[in-house]
């Protein structure tokens, strides 16, 4: 039963509107498409995955993806900081472990789940928006609990500009093109962590 408090209207509304309150702290004014959702997840073989976290879920356009491909006892946190946002979420998928809060507490916000080691993290944070200290301690957060073989999966919705920034934090970064994106944009999958950025 969805709660009672579940904001009204739709997703793409939602966002405009949590886009108008917080600007850069959102940094789209839509959600995702189901083709820039399907690319975050590419190449992940849900059969032998663990867990899976997911930063910056919106409305929910990736957590749909993840939700039809979870295996039972596949371990599923989307993060959520925009409360307007993070209600639809929970409203939307009753089932999942969605939780409302700052991203910088993913530390805690595992270890309080027992969890020590994930297989994928999916972001749709505005990381470049970030200060640069914020985001180096979010993305080696993300790696300390990574699996060696684990990727950090990061939208944009401006194609290859900021490869540079994850190319200085991860030895391996691919990136897929998603045309039929409002705008267009894409995923970076990052592989080995080898420390901090730095500013852009
Ligand atoms: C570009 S939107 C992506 C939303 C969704 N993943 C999608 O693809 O449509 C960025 C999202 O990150 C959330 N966000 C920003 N900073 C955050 C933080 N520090 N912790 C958790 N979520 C955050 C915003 O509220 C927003 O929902």
């Amino acid at each position: 039963m969805p709660p009672t408090d579940a904001p009204a209207g739709p997703d793409w509304w939602l966002m405009l509107r949590a886009f108008w309150r917080r600007g850069r702290q959102v940094a789209s004014f839509a959600p995702s498409s189901r083709a820039m959702a399907r690319a975050m997840l590419r190449g992940i073989d849900f059969e032998s995955t663990r867990c899976v976290v997911e930063l910056g879920a919106g409305t929910g356009p990736v957590t749909a993806e993840v939700a039809a491909r979870l295996r039972p006892g596949t371990t599923f946190v989307a993060v959520e900081l925009d409360p307007v946002l993070c209600a639809r979420l929970k409203a939307r998928f009753p089932h999942l472990d969605v939780v409302q809060a700052d991203a910088a507490r993913l530390d805690e916000l595992l270890a309080g789940r027992g969890v020590r080691q994930v297989d994928h993290v999916l972001s749709g944070l505005p990381l470049p928006s970030f200060p640069a200290a914020e985001r180096d301690s979010l993305l080696a957060a993300a790696a300390r609990v990574l699996s060696p073989a684990g990727t950090f999966r990061q939208l944009t919705v401006m194609p290859w500009v900021y490869y540079p920034l994850y190319r200085r934090s991860f030895d391996d970064v691919r990136f897929h093109f998603v045309a039929a994106n409002l705008p267009p944009g894409g995923v970076y999958v990052c592989r080995g962590y080898r420390g901090g950025a730095g500013s852009t």
